[in-house]
Order: C-alpha cells, then sequence, then structure tokens
C-alpha cells in the first residue's frame, strides 16, 4: 500500500465543505442543540474508560459527512495501513514510522522485547537498592538529561503519573541553561545518583553540553571506574555514547523507525520506569495499543483520533482558527501541553507538501493551553469576550485519585461550566449590561475519563499522536521530519565559531 498524497483542495469534498462553511458559518449552537435533543449522544464515541463529546462544535451531520468524504478522497485509510505496515512514509528522512510497534505485544519485535526486558531489570534493581553507587549507596535520585523528545514526554509522564510514584526522585534537565543544571547538581548526591542520557542522535548540542558539564563535576569527585555504577545512555548512536564512557552494557537502542517526539514508549521513558515501575510503565503501553487497534479499525465516523483531527481541519482550514488550546482538569498533567506543541507543531509545521510544492492552505495549528481552573483565571477571559475564537479541548477525570470529593466536585462543575459557556454565551438572553455580553458559538470538545491511571494516560496521549498523523495526511505535508529546527542549529554554530 503506497502512502498516497493528494491535495486536499482538489478534492470534491473540499468545494462542497467551502460551501456548506457558507451557508452554517453564522449557525448558533444553541439553536442546533434546540433542533436536535440527541444532538449530545449523536456526536459522541465511548472506547473504554473514554468519551469524545464533540457536541460543543459548529458542525452539523453534513458537516461531519463532508469531512469524512474529505478523509476518504484524500486517503486516509491507505496512509494508516501505509504507517502501520513499515512502510518508509517518512520519506524524506528514508524512514518507516513505527512507534506503535513499541506498544504491539502481540506482534513485537524481538530487539523491542529485549529492550523491554533491559528496562525491567534496570528499574527494578533501582528501585530495589540492587543497584548501589560507586560508594555502596542505594540509588534516590534519577536525572535524566536530553532535549525535545527525549525530555517532553518521559517528563509529562512521569509527572502526570506521580501518583504512582515510587520513593525516588526524578529530574529533568533540558535546557542549556547553566543555572538550571547547577541548581539539579545543588540538589542531589552524586553518590546515589544516577543519571540517564537520552539523545537519539548523541550529538545535540544542548543534551551533550549538559552532559559533559556533569561528568566533568561527577569526575571532581569520582574516577572514570565509578561512571559504569552512575552515568546509562539512551541512544540509536551507540557509538558516540561509548565515546563519550558510557559502558557498552549501560546503552539502551533506539531505532530509526522511532521519532524524537513519539519516543516514550521506547527506552526514552527509562526515567518513568523508573519512577513508576516496570508494570505501570507497561499499563501505560497497553492503554496506547487500545487506541491504536481503534484508530486502526474503527470506521472513521467513530474513530476518536480521525474525528479530534478532521474537527480540527474544519476550524484551521474554513474558521481560519490558527490556534487551538488544550486545558487539562488535573494539575497532575501540567506537562501536557509543553509536550503536546512538540508533538503537534514540529510535526505539522510545515508548509512544502508530499510533492514538493509549497501548501496554498493553513496547516498546522498552534497549540497552546494551561490546567483548569489556572487557565480560568489567566487566559479564559479572552476565549469568553475576547475577538479571536480557539477550538479547545477540555481533558477531565471522573474520579480524583485521593477520592476528595468536594474538590473533585469543584474542579468538574467548572470543567463543564466552561465548555458550556462558551458555547451558550449570553445567546437569547437579554444582557442589559453591554459588558456582561457573550456570544458564545465558540467550539469546545470534552475528552472524560473514569480516571488518571497508566493505561488511561497512555489512551489520551495516542489519541493526539493519531490525531497528528491524520492531520498530516489531509494537509499533505510529511509530518514525521524536522527540517525546520535545523536551520537555527547551524546558525548557533556559525556565532559560536565567531
Ligand atoms: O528539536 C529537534 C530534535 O531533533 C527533536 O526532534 C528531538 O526530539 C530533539 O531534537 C532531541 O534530539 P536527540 O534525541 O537526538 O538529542
Amino acid at each position: 500500500m503506497a502512502f498516497p498524497s493528494v491535495n486536499p483542495t482538489t478534492t470534491e469534498a473540499w468545494k462542497k465543505l467551502q460551501h456548506h462553511f457558507e451557508e452554517i458559518k453564522h449557525e448558533h449552537m444553541v439553536d442546533l442543540f434546540a433542533e436536535n435533543l440527541d444532538r449530545e449522544k449523536q456526536f459522541s464515541v465511548t472506547l473504554e474508560e473514554v468519551q469524545l463529546d464533540y457536541s460543543k462544535n459548529r458542525i452539523t451531520q453534513q458537516t461531519k459527512d463532508l469531512l469524512l468524504q474529505l478523509a476518504e478522497e484524500c486517503k486516509l485509510q491507505e496512509a494508516i495501513e501505509a504507517q502501520f505496515s513499515g512502510e518508509k512514509i517518512n520519506k524524506t528522512e528514508d524512514r518507516a514510522v513505527l512507534h506503535t510497534k513499541l506498544r504491539d505485544f502481540g506482534e513485537m519485535k524481538y530487539s523491542v522485547k529485549k529492550v523491554l526486558r533491559k528496562m525491567k531489570r534496570f528499574s527494578n534493581h533501582i528501585i530495589k537498592g540492587k543497584w548501589t553507587g560507586f560508594s555502596g549507596k542505594k540509588i534516590t535520585d534519577v536525572v535524566n538529561i536530553g532535549i525535545g523528545g527525549s525530555d517532553l514526554g518521559p517528563k509529562m509522564v512521569t509527572n502526570a503519573l506521580s501518583y504512582y510514584k515510587n520513593h525516588l526522585n526524578i529530574h529533568y534537565i533540558s535546557n542549556v541553561d547553566g543555572d538550571h543544571v547547577q541548581d539539579i547538581l545543588k540538589k542531589i548526591n552524586l553518590e546515589n545518583t544516577v543519571f540517564i542520557i537520552v539523545s537519539k542522535s548523541f550529538t545535540t548540542q544542548e543534551t551533550m553540553a549538559n552532559a559533559n558539564t556533569i561528568r566533568q563535576w561527577f569526575l571532581q569527585k569520582a574516577t572514570q571506574l565509578d561512571i559504569e555504577r552512575h552515568f546509562v545512555a539512551v541512544t540509536a548512536n551507540k557509538k558516540e555514547a561509548e565515546g563519550f564512557g558510557i559502558y557498552s552494557e549501560n546503552i539502551f537502542p533506539m531505532w530509526d523507525w522511532v521519532g524524537g517526539r513519539f519516543s516514550l514508549w521506547s527506552a526514552v521513558g527509562l526515567s518513568t520506569c523508573c519512577a513508576i515501575g516496570y508494570k505501570n510503565f507497561e499499563f501505560l503501553l497497553q492503554g496506547a495499543y487500545k487506541v491504536d487497534t481503534h484508530f486502526k479499525n474503527a470506521p472513521f465516523s467513530e474513530n476518536i483520533p480521525v474525528l479530534m483531527a478532521l474537527l480540527s481541519v474544519w476550524y484551521a482550514n474554513f474558521f481560519d482558527f490558527e490556534t487551538e488550546a488544550v486545558i487539562p482538569y488535573s494539575q497532575y498533567l501540567h506537562y501536557f501541553v509543553d509536550y503536546l506543541q512538540q508533538a503537534s507543531m514540529e510535526s505539522n509545521g510545515k508548509s512544502t507538501d508530499r510533492t514538493g510544492n509549497p501548501v496554498t492552505y493553513q496547516t498546522g495549528t498552534i497549540v497552546w493551553g494551561s490546567t483548569g481552573t489556572n487557565a480560568q483565571h489567566a487566559f479564559m477571559q479572552l476565549l469568553h469576550q475576547g475577538t479571536k475564537i480557539a477550538p479547545v479541548d477540555f481533558i477531565g477525570f471522573n474520579q480524583s485519585l485521593f477520592n476528595n470529593k468536594l474538590h473533585h466536585n469543584l474542579l468538574m462543575a467548572n470543567f463543564y461550566a466552561q465548555s458550556t459557556a462558551l458555547m451558550k454565551g449570553t445567546y437569547k438572553t437579554d444582557v442589559a449590561n453591554k459588558y456582561n455580553f457573550f456570544t458564545g458559538n465558540k467550539p469546545s470538545n470534552t475528552i472524560l475519563f473514569k480516571k488518571l491511571t497508566p493505561y488511561t494516560l497512555g489512551m489520551l496521549i495516542a489519541m493526539y499522536e493519531h490525531k497528528i498523523f491524520v492531520q498530516g495526511v489531509i494537509w499533505n505535508i510529511f509530518s514525521y521530519d524536522q527540517w525546520g529546527v535545523e536551520l537555527g542549529k547551524k546558525m548557533a554554530k556559525t556565532i559560536l565559531r565567531k
């Protein structure tokens, strides 16, 4: 199955959507709800522990049908099959895209199983105190040194699952800001710390600068031989890692068919695995796998990532909304938006299509956001009454983890209130004070899980991963390369040389 290339603007569906947009652009969602009492049911999908309610979007059944037609005309099914079959769909780097293989226990490659076993052994030894530092002390602190996908994914997951965490202190160093490095070094004792250098390329300037500084600091108090007990690496570049001084048994491999921003499921997640234990790490993979099978098999009309992506295309390309906000109602997810920004914007911030021509339409929406209810006291004013519209994904959980009902009721009341207020505004109500007027008709999705667990977090991340892929397919761009970050890197090197 060849990876297709279709300019979306040449499809029948695109033209029909343009026409349809003119017809419904002024329709108010309050009226759409009044006309159709089944609307919420009609525009909701449930998959095990998650429900996507997309009824508060500026769509009708006809919009949905036309968007599904667009997906078909852009040959989405063929694209999905091409990705899962291991075709080199990342053409500009001549690579397959198979992060889904990292969580498919039924069809797992031997090399992946082997790495998982190695992660299990390593994390168990660290957690149980069998792995000791050079002076015989048990490990209490783990420091992940990496940037971009080698930081954002594991950092987000470790923090999101801190309820499930053990006694280890996990730190993340990404920025080349030396003050941050020193600040972390101040907090740890080298005798009971393990450093995980995570870099697919093992050449990334920031990571190498941070790793070198930390090695020098280490060698002021310990010897070269002690490196074995304190430094491990996760990389696809074994040679460079060995050159740095990492013992070959301490190197966890990565593969070129796993992109950096999709790599938290691999040994890049080693810090997470240490934090929550291997069993929980496996639950994370299983949750993602559940969504993978749903994405591969569910009809597009009930396919969560496909629907999320099509709605995003509808707003980006027809309404000309440039941004999307993501607001998780869980403080545990405070790094989720940071993670998503790389996953989404590094993937779909492209302007050359898959035939090598400049695109003539919008791609890559700007993703931003923060946790609720904090967001309500920061930027929600603009969303409710400002002149710009940003569709919102509200992410919530039915149960709290510590079972504090009072707080959870408050949190979830706000979760529901925000999406309803954005949708209804003060439409058709008499508002005496002009400053209390709200147009409403502001779109949002609500993504509701039963509870935040490793499994449901795996589901959530995979939903967005596939959404990003579908957007890229429709926009006819290559989502899995990132040439756009190279120019700045080169210029920084030139400036350094001066
Ligand atoms: O930001 C560019 C990038 O190549 C990302 O795609 C990647 O996640 C990050 O740098 C880190 O790369 P590496 O893991 O090779 O150090």
